[in-house]
Order: C-alpha cells, then structure tokens, then sequence
C-alpha cells in the first residue's frame, strides 16, 4: 500500500455515498426543482433509460458465455452495414422498456428504416425516443467498451405517413441527450440542459449512482481521436490539422473505434475528436439524430464545442432521419483549432476562384 492511501479513509468515503446516494430519478427531480408532470415524465423517460442499460449490461457481461449473443445476424441495416446479434437484442431491450413506459409514442434507431410506433402510448406520451443501441459494435465480439446514446424529443407535429418527417429538426430541440458506456463499469451520463453529470451502476444495488455532478470539459487537452487510416480520404484541412498535431509537442492519438469511449475520455480529460467527410462519403459516417447531436448536446452543456467543420453542429437540420454529418467535438480551443484549418483552405480556394486580372 502507498504512504497516501490511508484504509480508515477510504471506508469512510464509501460510507459517506453509502449514506447519501443520489439515484438518477431523484437527480432529475432535484435539476429541474419541480415535482410538476414535465419533471416526473422526465424522470421516470430516465429511470427507463437506466432499465435498458442494466438489461444490456447484463448482457454484455456474460455475452461470451452465452448461446448467440454474440457474432453476426446475417441482415444489413439500413446504413449498409451488417448486424450484429448484440445490436439487434439491445435495439428490442429499448422497445420493450418504453413499450411499458406508456410515455413514448415511437422510437427511431439506428437499426429501423422508419420510426417504430406504440400507438397505445401515442394519446399521453407525446415523446420520441432516438438511440443508437449499440455504438461501437465491432467492439462487441473482442471484449471492448461499447456503449449507447440516446436522444428525447418532445413530438411536435403530426406524422401521418410516420416516417417520422416533424423529426428533422435541429438539435437545440432536444430535451435530454446522453450515452451509456459499457466498460470496466457502466456509466451513464446525461443532460436534462442543466449541466452534465455521471452516475455509475452499482451492481450490489441495481442502481445507477450519482458519481459525478457537473463535468466540465477541459478548454484544451492532449487528445485527438481520429482514424487516421482515411488519411488519404479526407480534405486538404484535416491533413493540414493532423501534421500540425504531429509536429507540436502535447498532442496524443486515442481511437477505440468506439465513439462513446472516445468521447467519455475527451469529456473528462479534453481533446478533440473528429469524423471528418472522406472521398466515400462527403458527410462522414456519424449519424445527426442518434449520435452527433446528442454527443453535442451533452458537450456543449459540458462547455466544449461540436461542429461540422463549418456549422454548429446543434443548428443542423436533417435532410432524413438517418442523414449524416461530419462531427468535430471536444474542447472549446482545439475543435476551433481544426476549424481554423478548414476555414484557410476555404479562403485559399476562395481565392483561387478569383479571377486576377
Ligand atoms: P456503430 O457501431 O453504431 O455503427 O458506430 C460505430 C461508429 C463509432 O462508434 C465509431 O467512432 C466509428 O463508427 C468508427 O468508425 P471507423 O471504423 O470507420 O473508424
Ligand atoms: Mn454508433
Ligand atoms: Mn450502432
């Protein structure tokens, strides 16, 4: 044991939460110091969220021991990409709750073409939900951190062919953004616009347990997340960014292929990470309702910055529901760093369009 690791006091401090536990329904109850309707359907759209993450954590902890939890579906989603078992049980874990929650009307993820409607729910809970099940699912089958973001919105118009069209708005529209994170423990981190705050499950307890109130984001930090195997893929800017972090002292590359990972670090520690366009696909891989702007949403109440490179990432509308976007996020300083370089190059091609006479 090292001289400053005192027994008497460790035990203390876990006495101490012991005693005084913030559970995450009472936490939203006391953000928003109202017992009012809007508060209660708050906590208890939370308090359902918490539920799907300890069903799929449940999950992910025995995974490999279990018949078919884990491998390939064989089917392809509607992005393209193929299914994997855990994303389509984590998909349905997130139905089933807010089947049962008679507050969420229909729920668009990224594993369903269109929205999935609960008309039963539909009089009452004028809510939507927007998830991504499973982030980071080529994680899933080595043991890695995934994790799962979700988005509330309040539904604002009708949606006669429901194909969820009154969806396609920007991202100041969000009433609460967050994500799970599956690692060595899971964590929950949410906003309600009231600051950024983590709890942690507690196991011995079937409980998510406020660990961490108010988080700021560092204004810089050493971190760049990026996968630079699409080099050769991207603009000129993000060339010239990733030379520069390569040439300066204090820059550190950090990539898990999990955005939620990279993200939880980033929030804690700083840095920045991007999914830039590449020559494939122009607006990158990350999808706006589900990944980007929640992500940002949390960020930005965290005090950092999320951007496309050009807009705001927050004042984006959709075109569709599974519209992509390049997503720069992270600390204040170094996402303007990037958007330094972008808007050079933009200057410089502005220039060679003028014609010198
Ligand atoms: P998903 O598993 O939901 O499809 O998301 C994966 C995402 C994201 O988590 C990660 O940052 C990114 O894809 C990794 O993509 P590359 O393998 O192209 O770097
Ligand atoms: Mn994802
Ligand atoms: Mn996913």
């Amino acid at each position: 044991m090292s001289s400053n690791e005192n027994p008497t006091l460790s035990i203390s401090h876990e006495l101490a939460l012991d005693r005084d536990c913030t559970t995450l329904s009472r936490h939203v109850l006391q953000q928003l110091q109202s017992f009012g309707p809007n508060a209660q359907d708050l906590s208890a759209l939370m308090n359902r969220i918490a539920l799907a993450g300890k069903l799929i954590a449940r999950r992910l902890s025995r995974a490999g021991l279990m018949e078919d939890a884990l491998g390939f579906t064989g089917d392809v989603n509607v992005q393209g990409e193929a299914v994997k078992k855990m994303d389509l049980y984590a998909n349905e874990v997130f139905i089933s709750v807010f089947k049962q929650s008679g507050l969420v009307c229909r729920l668009a993820s990224e594993e369903m073409e269109t929205p999935y409607y609960i008309p039963e729910n539909c009089p009452i809970g004028r809510y939507s939900l927007l998830y991504d099940p499973i982030d980071g699912s080529s994680n899933v089958d080595i043991n890695l951190n995934v994790g799962s973001i979700f988005s509330i919105r309040q539904q604002t118009g009708d949606d006669p062919d429901q194909t969820g069209q009154d969806l396609l708005q920007d991202g100041h529209q969000q009433l609460a953004a967050g994500y799970i994170l599956y690692g060595p423990s899971t964590v929950l981190v949410y906003s309600i616009g009231k600051g950024v705050h983590a709890f942690t499950l507690d196991p011995s307890l079937g409980e998510f347990i406020l660990s961490e109130e108010n988080i700021k984001i560092p204004r810089h930090g050493p971190v760049y997340s990026v996968n630079e195997g699409n080099f050769w893929q991207w603009d000129d800017a993000l060339r010239d960014f990733t030379r520069y972090v390569h040439r300066h002292e204090g820059y550190t590359a950090r990539y898990s292929g999990a955005l939620v990972g990279d993200i939880h670090r980033i929030l804690f520690q700083g840095g920045v990470f991007l999914y830039p366009g590449t020559l494939k696909n122009s607006q990158g891989k990350l999808r706006l309702l589900y990944e980007s702007a929640p992500l940002a949403y949390l960020i930005e109440q965290a005090g950092g910055r999320a951007s496309t490179g050009r807009q705001t990432l927050l004042d984006v509308v959709p075109t569709h529901l599974h519209a992509r976007t390049p997503l720069i996020i992270g600390s204040q300083e170094d996402v303007e760093l990037v958007e330094s370089f972008i808007e050079e190059r933009d200057r410089q091609h502005d220039e060679e369009l003028i014609p010198t006479s």
